[in-house]
């Protein structure tokens, strides 16, 4: 509980008591050739496959019977993690879409700008969902000045391009990117890892999927995305990563988020 746990997520998880885990997030490897420093992110389509069938049946296993498990994926993948993720006896919730800016440039086709964020939960009748907590306003509050619209505004869409109404901190005047962009080299929030999520993507999921207390599990840590938004709306929280480098600064990252607190 509230660490970072360095290896392989398979057999780590094989550790992990059945039945434990409110929210699982797994933002895997690709298999696009991305530079990790210890992954070898171009396998075969065939190994990735298998390997990918292996841990999405280690994170189910974890789960607790009202749990939910997002995964974030690219196109080349999605439809296969469908498949697999029905056949594990999961229900899809949204296949969410997030669109960012900042996307690799591409010569001979059109550019990167998305990636998909597959919702699923065990159980269809019993689960998380806070609605109070991720509640936008409404175009009919922003835009129409429509009496009928509902005061505490609406659910978002599942199309995320996290517009500036919908999150404060992202609308800033000297900046000219209405959407969750992808954390460049430049952004202040960049740790140095190569696939670093924005926060405010997994703010929203942490918040809607979980309780406070809950735990919530990464098994591809990464940067610690998933982990410092756990910790900073106060949910327990269990990461795994391959790289001994990556994990020592997901550390760092979560201790600071432990010093900020103390300042405030
Ligand atoms: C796409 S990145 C995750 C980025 C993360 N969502 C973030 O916001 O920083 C995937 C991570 O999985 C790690 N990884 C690859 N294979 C792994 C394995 N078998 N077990 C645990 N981590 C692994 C890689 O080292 C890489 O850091």
């Amino acid at each position: 509980m509230d660490q970072v746990l360095t290896g392989d997520c398979l057999r780590q998880l094989a550790e992990v008591p059945e039945g434990s885990v409110a929210l699982a997030f797994a933002d895997p490897p690709f298999n696009i050739g991305y530079e990790y420093d210890v992954y070898n992110d171009r396998k075969s389509r065939a190994d990735y496959l298998a390997w990918t069938s292996s841990w999405l049946e280690a994170v189910r296993r974890v789960l607790k019977s009202d749990g939910s498990f997002y995964v974030a994926i690219g196109d080349e993948y999605v439809a296969e993690l469908k498949v697999r993720l029905d056949a594990l006896g999961l229900t899809m919730r949204n296949w969410i879409v997030w669109h960012y800016t900042f996307g690799v440039n591409c010569k001979r086709k059109f550019n990167r700008s998305h990636a998909h964020i597959l919702y699923y939960v065990m159980d269809p009748k019993h689960y998380t969902f806070n609605a109070a907590a991720v509640r936008v306003p409404s175009a009919r509050q922003t835009t129409y000045a429509d009496r009928r619209a509902n005061p505490v505004g609406k659910l978002p869409d599942d199309t995320w391009v996290l517009r500036p109404q919908e999150d404060e901190s992202f609308f800033r005047a000297d900046s000219d990117t209405w959407y969750v962009p992808r954390v460049c080299g430049t952004f202040k929030e960049r740790t140095g890892h190569p696939c670093q999520m924005p926060e405010a993507v997994l703010e929203r999921i942490v918040a809607v999927s979980s309780n406070p207390d809950d735990l919530v599990l990464d098994p591809f840590a990464g940067s610690g995305t998933t982990l410092a938004a756990a910790k900073r709306l106060g949910r327990r929280y269990l990461g795994i990563e391959l790289s001994e480098e990556y994990a020592e600064c997901v550390r760092q990252r979560l201790a600071e988020i432990g010093e900020q607190r103390k300042e405030a």
